[in-house]
């Protein structure tokens, strides 16, 4: 036995030695490797993912993992889509990968998650975090001790009440998307304090009241915007003076009982799709609306209150593919020039 393992054992040493030389390639770290053995023991006793229990398995090479090939430190975890039948995620499993960025949760079918030791802050290296489709009605502990966060997905997870204040310290946070959930109360104003956010969807929750344009207004580096609910009443504030910090590629504000555009798109030179259905605009108005948006390829406006459409020719023209301006009113159907 020990005979055949010594020279198989030089043999490996060998190999890794040589590729190391060559491609500066390191295999996974043995610690991390028994801990997604763990992990996957843990979420997964039924149909656990395919990481074979053997020393001489790369875990570098698995599904559903992701290493730096210069430190051989896991760095991903997709445990998107797993489904889990352990309804709170046990984080202390998640400690032996400190130098993880990408957690993709993703439909895992959690309803939380409980620490014994540390807290979610102690994966401080996290810059992506997935957490949409799961069943996250409880709190959110240690969400905003994670201070590195770039993008945090929590759309489509059950959550209720207000966005917890203290997300207001995730401030290099580029995307945030909170949409379907059922956020409530008025706009959170902590938004405004974000001052990193290029995407922002706020979508298909139960914000009610007025929102303000103001909480947006500095946030210089937003592209995406996207607000809109379903159950409550809620309405845009539209100051003449504001002069947002913003170009916009992509506008969507839908069930915002829109009776005419908002004023802060006036000068959005950049937009790319607007999204403006289920309000109740009747007419493209203001003159400027359409006007100055020589990018504009999708315009939604489907479920308003249109009686009749003129668009600027300019617009028609230019790099227009998709215009949806169904479910309108519509006395003469569409006329026979829809430009002016
Ligand atoms: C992996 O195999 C070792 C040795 O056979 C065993 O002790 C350990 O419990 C196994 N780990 C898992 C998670 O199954
Ligand atoms: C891998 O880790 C090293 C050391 O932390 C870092 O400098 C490098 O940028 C990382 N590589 C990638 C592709 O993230
Ligand atoms: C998990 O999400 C990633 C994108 O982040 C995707 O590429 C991958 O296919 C997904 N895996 C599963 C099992 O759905
Ligand atoms: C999700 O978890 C619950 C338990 O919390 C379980 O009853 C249900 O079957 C799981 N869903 C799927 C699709 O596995
Ligand atoms: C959570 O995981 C840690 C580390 O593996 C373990 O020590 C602890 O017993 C687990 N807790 C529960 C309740 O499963
Ligand atoms: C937002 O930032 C301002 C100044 O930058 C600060 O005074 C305020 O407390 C912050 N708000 C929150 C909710 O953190
Ligand atoms: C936006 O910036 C202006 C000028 O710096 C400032 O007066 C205003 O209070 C800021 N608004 C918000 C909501 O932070
Ligand atoms: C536009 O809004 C409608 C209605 O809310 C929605 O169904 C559709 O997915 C949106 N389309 C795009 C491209 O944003
Ligand atoms: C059309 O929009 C109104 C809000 O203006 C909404 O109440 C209604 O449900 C929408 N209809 C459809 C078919 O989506
Ligand atoms: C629109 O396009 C036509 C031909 O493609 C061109 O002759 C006309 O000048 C254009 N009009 C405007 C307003 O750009």
């Amino acid at each position: 036995m020990l005979v055949f393992s010594v020279p198989r054992f030089f043999f490996t040493t060998w190999v890794i030695v040589v590729s190391l030389q060559m491609h500066g390639y390191r295999s996974c770290i043995e610690k991390e490797r028994k801990g997604l053995l763990e992990l996957n023991a843990y979420v997964n006793s039924e149909f656990p993912y395919d990481w074979p229990n053997d020393t001489d398995s790369d875990c570098c090479q698995w599904d559903r993992v992701k290493c730096n090939f210069t430190t051989g430190s896991v760095v991903g975890l997709f445990l998107n889509s797993t489904y889990t039948v352990r309804p709170l995620l046990n984080l202390s499993l998640l400690y032996p990968f400190r130098e993880l960025k990408t957690l993709n949760l993703d439909y895992f079918n959690s309803t939380g998650w409980f620490d014994n030791i540390h807290e979610l802050k102690d994966l401080r290296n996290l810059k992506l975090l997935d957490l949409s489709g799961n069943m996250l009605s409880g709190p959110l502990p240690g969400l905003c001790q994670l201070k590195n966060l770039r993008e945090l997905d929590l759309s489509r997870s059950e959550v209720i009440g207000r966005l917890p204040q203290c997300f207001s310290s995730l401030t290099k946070l580029e995307v945030l998307d909170i949409s379907s959930n059922k956020f409530s109360g008025t706009s959170p104003s902590l938004i405004s304090n974000l001052s990193s956010l290029q995407y922002l969807s706020l979508s298909d929750n139960e914000f009610e009241g007025v929102f303000s344009v103001e909480l947006i207004a500095n946030l210089s580096k937003l592209k995406v915007f996207k607000l809109s609910t379903r159950t409550s009443f809620l309405q845009i504030e539209n100051k003449i003076s504001l002069q947002p910090r913003f170009q916009l590629s992509v506008i969507e504000l839908q069930y915002c009982n829109l009776e005419t555009v908002p004023r802060f798109l006036q000068h959005q030179k950049d937009l790319r799709l607007i999204n403006l259905s289920n309000n109740k605009l009747t007419r493209i108005s203001p003159s400027w609306f359409l006007e100055n948006y020589p990018r504009l390829q999708v315009l939604l406006l489907q479920n308003n209150s249109f009686t009749m459409l003129q668009f600027p020719r300019l617009l028609l023209n230019q790099s227009m593919q998709i215009l949806d301006v169904s479910s309108n009113k519509f006395y003469q159907g569409l006329p026979e020039s829809i430009v002016w």
